[in-house]
């Protein structure tokens, strides 16, 4: 069992990517194995629907998004939706996502903003099955010292998401290798 935590943020000084190595820590004590993915080390064409799903580097984040079982998708907020980075991963890498768990860290400028994963959220669930951990986390400038976070409610709740990402994925697993038996 396999959960790639995504760090979707292209910022140096990203918060989210603080709550991302958190929760994949996290998922590195547990049973599951914890593989991590930065966008920020992947040079990835906008999807063009044509050419680009044959790029090199698109071949290599859709084959560690295939071989998890779960995701911890840490994402800024931006424009009340995710980033861009993270819209176009999905629109690159699709069926990868299929019949999976996935689980959301947001980082935000402000506290308004708390839906703007819904988007984002409804296309992995209607177009590909994902199912999404009915938790979030959403954390803002207040919540973080540089690379440290300060709340620890938002600690807490990062290590609650990865707990429960990584127990849902393995239930998922088991009932879709169930129900492909029958
Ligand atoms: C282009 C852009 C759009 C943004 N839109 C929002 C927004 O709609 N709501 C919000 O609360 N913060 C917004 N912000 C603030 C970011 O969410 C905030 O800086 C956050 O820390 C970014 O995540 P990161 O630090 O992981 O890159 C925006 C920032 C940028 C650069």
């Amino acid at each position: 069992m396999t959960i790639l935590t995504i760090s979707a943020s292209l910022s140096k000084t990203s918060r989210s990517r603080v709550l991302a190595r958190a929760a994949h820590k996290m998922v590195e004590k547990s049973a599951a194995g914890a593989r991590w993915l930065d966008l920020r080390e992947h040079a990835l064409p906008f999807c063009d629907a044509g050419a680009a799903y044959g790029d090199d580097a698109v071949g290599t984040v859709k084959t560690m998004l295939a071989e998890a079982d779960g995701f911890i998708v840490a994402t800024p907020v931006y424009n009340f939706s995710v980033n861009s980075a993270l819209k176009n991963l999905l629109e690159l890498t699709g069926d990868a996502w299929e019949d999976k768990v996935a689980g959301f860290l947001c980082a935000a400028g402000g506290a308004s903003s708390y839906m703007s994963i819904m988007g984002f959220a409804n296309s992995l669930m209607l177009d590909f099955r994902t199912v999404i951990v009915p938790r979030f986390v959403y954390a803002n400038g207040s919540d973080f010292d540089r690379e440290r976070i300060v709340n620890p409610e938002i600690e807490r709740r990062t290590d609650g998401l990865a707990r429960e990402v990584a127990s849902l994925a393995a239930a998922v697993k088991t009932i879709r290798a169930e129900a492909n038996a029958l």
